[in-house]
């Protein structure tokens, strides 16, 4: 139920446990309720933070008493009345904490803090803990530097240790908790899901989309025009599509045509064709769009981008089923069904004279309107899934997972309209995992990353990266803030050193080292 790996990775954590190993000396480890430990401390390079337990893994049979101690932990903690619980370890006098984990009342395992000794401790007790060691194989030299380094904690400093420890295990606690009541929230929404979460090849199991459906449905059979409004990459094309696919003229073509992409003149021969000698240029004869839609379906997509006096043009194709090509002369006639799409507001525009509005009504017969991804939140998973599906797919790649953070990330960013981003966010995201089979959330655009997390910020310190120890991280804040303060200060670095408190020439020095020089100013952005 607890995801160990994501604990480990836990910024909250790492803060609290690089803190507590520099203030009380001690080493920090998970375990799960069987005593299964879930750090790295039996990693070959792992850096102890107290050289003690090191020497104790290294010693023989060294794990078996940690093994042995983690048992009675888990044991006592367990049945505590308390958060947290210490004892004296395998080594007398060297003490365990161990703090339980708790997730929905149910005990799940530990953290503990391990080792140290009260400053009651005296010299005659810590010869004991030497010679208990050397009595179990470790060497005297060892032993004695072991013992050194052992921190004597006072009640007080003992009392601040157990809070801290305290802390991490709530944190894993209320994390855990919070992923798995979202993990519940995405297996209903599949569980749910049935037949009813695609119409042809759209995708969406929403209660919006699914009206959507139920309309086209309707729809698809009848020949009444049909307007699809919505914003930008909502699907109207694919709705378009799907309209003809589910007609009787499925058998027939279905062609688009984008009217914002011609101007008058040629939108008017690409609809409507063109007579030999119509104009310069026209050397033979063309058929437009409706004539070779003939029998099929029409898709006019951004209609509302047609000049009034194409409007004209259309209505009567639309009204008496004729047209006239350009340099013609006799009228011809087509059997086409018109699907017509716009991101535009017509109905505004028609107040404003841009838009005709007996065309409105003429190709308004049946109006579908889509919900932009905002409105239908969930159905992000499943479009998730469904455009990973395609694109691994496409790549020749077997099926690759959704690592718990993306997957949540993903979710939590605020969609704006467009499925389209969504969907170039998950091709990507399969690109950049190349061989992975998991889709990590460091591959992420940091457009979701920022607006989820937020960006590094002064004071907040996320995004900092604390892996690298104290010095590292202070470095990045440091290079973030005068960053940041560059920006602030149009890079007059006077001003900045003032703001900073140090000296222009110490400023200078830093800007420097961390490449933040005007010149370098668009990379900084
Ligand atoms: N409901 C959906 N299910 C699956 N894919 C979708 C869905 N909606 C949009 N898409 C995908 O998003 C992209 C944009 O869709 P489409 O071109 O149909 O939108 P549009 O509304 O016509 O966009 P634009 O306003 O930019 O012309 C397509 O690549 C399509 O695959
Ligand atoms: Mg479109």
């Amino acid at each position: 139920m607890i995801d160990w790996t994501a604990i480990k990775d836990l910024h909250a954590n790492k803060k609290l446990e690089e803190v507590i190993g520099k203030w009380f000396g001690v080493d920090i480890f998970y375990t799960d309720k069987h005593g299964n430990v879930h750090s790295n401390i039996f990693d070959k390079d792992h850096e102890f933070v107290n050289h003690f337990f090191k020497v104790q893994l290294h010693m023989p049979h060294g794990k078996d008493f940690l093994a042995e101690d983690i048992q009675t932990g888990l044991e006592k903690v367990k049945n505590a009345d308390g958060q947290c619980f210490y004892f004296d370890s395998y080594f007398p006098h060297v003490r365990m904490l161990a703090s339980k984990i708790v997730v929905d009342g149910e005990f799940q395992g530990a953290v503990f803090a391990y080792p140290y000794v009260t400053d009651q401790a005296t010299t005659a007790e810590v010869q004991e803990i030497v010679d208990k060691m050397v009595s179990c194989g470790a060497t005297e030299v060892d032993a004695s530097s072991a013992c050194d380094h052992l921190k004597k904690l006072a009640v007080h400093e003992f009392e601040y240790l157990r809070e801290l420890i305290g802390l991490v295990a709530q944190e894993i606690s209320t994390v855990t908790d919070e992923v798995s009541k979202r993990e519940s929230r995405i297996h209903d929404l599949n569980a749910q899901l049935g037949n009813k979460y695609r119409y042809h090849n759209i995708i969406g199991k929403s209660k919006a989309m699914q009206s959507v459906y139920h309309l086209l449905t309707k729809v698809s059979n009848s020949e009444a025009t049909i307007l699809i409004q919505g914003e930008n990459g909502t699907g109207k094309e694919m709705v378009a599509k799907a309209i003809h696919y589910n007609s009787p003229r499925k058998d027939a073509v279905f062609l688009a045509v984008n009217c914002s992409a011609f101007n008058d003149n040629l939108l008017d021969s690409e609809l409507f064709g063109h007579v030999k000698g119509a104009f310069t240029g026209a050397i033979k004869d063309k058929k437009g769009f409706f004539e070779a839609a003939n029998g099929g379906t029409l898709f006019l997509d951004e209609i509302g981008d047609m000049t009034l006096a194409m409007q004209v043009k259309l209505l009567r194709v639309l009204q008496e089923g004729t047209f006239l090509p350009v340099g013609a002369t006799q009228a011809r006639k087509v059997n086409v069904r018109v699907v017509a799409a716009t991101n535009k507001p017509l109905k505004e525009m028609i107040q404003k004279g841009e838009f005709r509005e007996d065309l409105y009504y003429r190709i308004n017969v049946i109006n579908v309107a889509l919900p932009a991804l905002r409105e239908r939140r969930e159905d992000i998973p499943v479009l998730m899934d469904h455009f990973l599906d395609k694109k691994c797919a496409e790549m020749g790649y077997t099926l690759k997972t959704w690592a718990k953070k993306t997957l949540e990330k993903m979710i939590d960013f605020k969609w704006p309209g467009n499925v389209r981003q969504l969907q170039n966010e998950v091709e990507r995201l399969v690109v950049l995992a190349g061989d992975d089979k998991t889709i990590t959330p460091d591959l992420l655009s940091s457009v979701i990353t920022d607006a989820v997390d937020g960006p590094a910020k002064v004071g907040n310190l996320k995004g900092i990266n604390t892996n690298g120890g104290l010095k590292a991280a202070l470095e990045e804040l440091e290079a973030y803030m005068i960053k940041e303060g560059l920006k602030r200060c149009n890079y007059n670095k006077s001003r900045l050193s003032k703001e900073l408190g140090i000296s222009r020439a110490g400023l200078i020095m830093k800007v420097d080292k961390y490449g933040l020089d005007k010149r370098n100013k668009a990379a900084n952005e």
